[in-house]
């Protein structure tokens, strides 16, 4: 078991397959801002991310999330599920995804080996989600990709909705009945400061409580108790059908206490905090032929030295820096 300096165990990877995706959400790639992505030779092929989850996996990770970017625009990425799926230890890969073109490649991620997949949907109006991610999004083929994930079972399929005021946030309540009625978890994720590009600001963020007091004064919540440190997401169910809901309360309640995740970017370095200034350049020494022992230990050293805690210090830092890594590049 590897814990870091603050006592938390590595638990998790969350694997970011591509810089690029196909829209522009306002909290993440402003459409207003250029990008450069990387070029292909820069990524990480399936073969040194298999290498890097396997060293992972004999230090004790259990879980793997495909992330991106947009991780569905990374060509035959039903081969790298197969591909992490038989490497030893590894029991759980997920996929966070905008939904784009999930109807068709569900079937296919299931018989690969994918077990679950958590769908972005930030609203229910074509012309409020186009405000948002910078682009139409067709919410009828949305939904019916998360249908199609749940009809091949790739369960618990859950929802995303990054709540931002004076954007989607008087949307709450029926985007919580809507997938309520669809049995179907969705966490309402608090607008977090990611990166340097986006244009955030406290005022443009709602609490989780105040959203769960919404939800709740129309159809009424219990809290449920988790034993997992780890666990991002407050949860709730619904006292009638039993449905759960949750919050993810970076700003307002920070859970670095328990985070438990490791990150791999697209640039195959390698970052412990979402909000992290610099990460570990894994890729050059993959590409030069690292031993897996040596890779292990090297790891090891990052983890066992990790302070990481930004969204507990987030209003007692000092000095605000402006150097942080793209949450597209790092895999939200
Ligand atoms: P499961 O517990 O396996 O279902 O996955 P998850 O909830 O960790 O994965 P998901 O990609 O759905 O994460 C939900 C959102 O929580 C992400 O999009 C991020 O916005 C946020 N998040 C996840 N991990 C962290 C973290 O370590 N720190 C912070 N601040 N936010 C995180
Ligand atoms: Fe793409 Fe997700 Fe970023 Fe939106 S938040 S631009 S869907 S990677
Ligand atoms: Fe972990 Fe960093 Fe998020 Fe805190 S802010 S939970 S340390 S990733």
């Amino acid at each position: 078991m590897l814990k870091d300096a603050l006592g938390r165990q590595l638990k998790d990877l969350r694997l970011s397959l591509t810089d690029r995706c196909n829209f522009r959400c306002m909290f993440c790639m402003p459409p207003e801002k250029e990008f450069h992505f990387l070029p292909r030779e820069e990524l990480l092929s399936f073969e040194e991310m298999r290498f890097v989850v396997e060293a992972l996996a004999e230090l004790g990770i259990r879980k793997v999330r495909l992330t991106g970017g947009e991780p569905l625009l990374r060509r035959h990425i039903d081969k790298l599920v197969r591909m992490l799926s038989s490497v030893e230890g590894i029991k759980d890969i997920a996929l966070t995804t905008n939904g784009f073109n999930l109807k068709e490649k569900a079937a296919l991620l299931k018989d690969s080996g994918l077990k679950r997949v958590t769908v972005s949907v930030q609203s229910l109006k074509e012309e409020v989600y186009e405000k948002i991610a910078g682009r139409k999004v067709n919410i009828k083929e949305l939904i019916e990709g998360i249908e199609e994930a749940i009809r091949v079972g790739l369960n618990p399929v859950k929802v995303n909705t990054t709540v931002v005021k004076g954007m989607n946030d008087d949307e709450v309540v029926d985007i919580a009945r809507f997938f309520k009625d669809m049995g179907v978890t969705v966490r309402f994720i608090e607008y977090m400061d990611v990166g340097t590009l986006t244009e955030w600001d406290m005022d443009k963020v709602v609490s989780g409580k105040e959203i769960i007091e919404r939800i709740n004064s129309e159809m009424p919540l219990e809290a449920i108790e988790s034993e997992d440190k780890s666990e991002v997401s407050k949860r709730y169910r619904y006292i009638d059908n039993g449905v759960e809901v949750g919050v993810i309360t970076s700003i307002t309640e920070p859970f670095c206490g328990g985070c438990s995740r490791i990150r791999l970017a697209a640039d195959g370095k390698l970052y412990t905090c979402l909000f992290a200034q610099e990460g570990f350049d894994i890729k050059s020494l993959v590409r030069k032929g690292i031993d897996k022992e040596d890779l292990k230990e090297l790891i090891k050293d990052i983890w066992t030295s990790r302070r990481d805690r930004y969204s507990e210090e987030r209003f007692s830092r000092r000095r605000k820096t402006n150097k942080k890594v793209e949450m597209f590049r790092v895999g939200g």
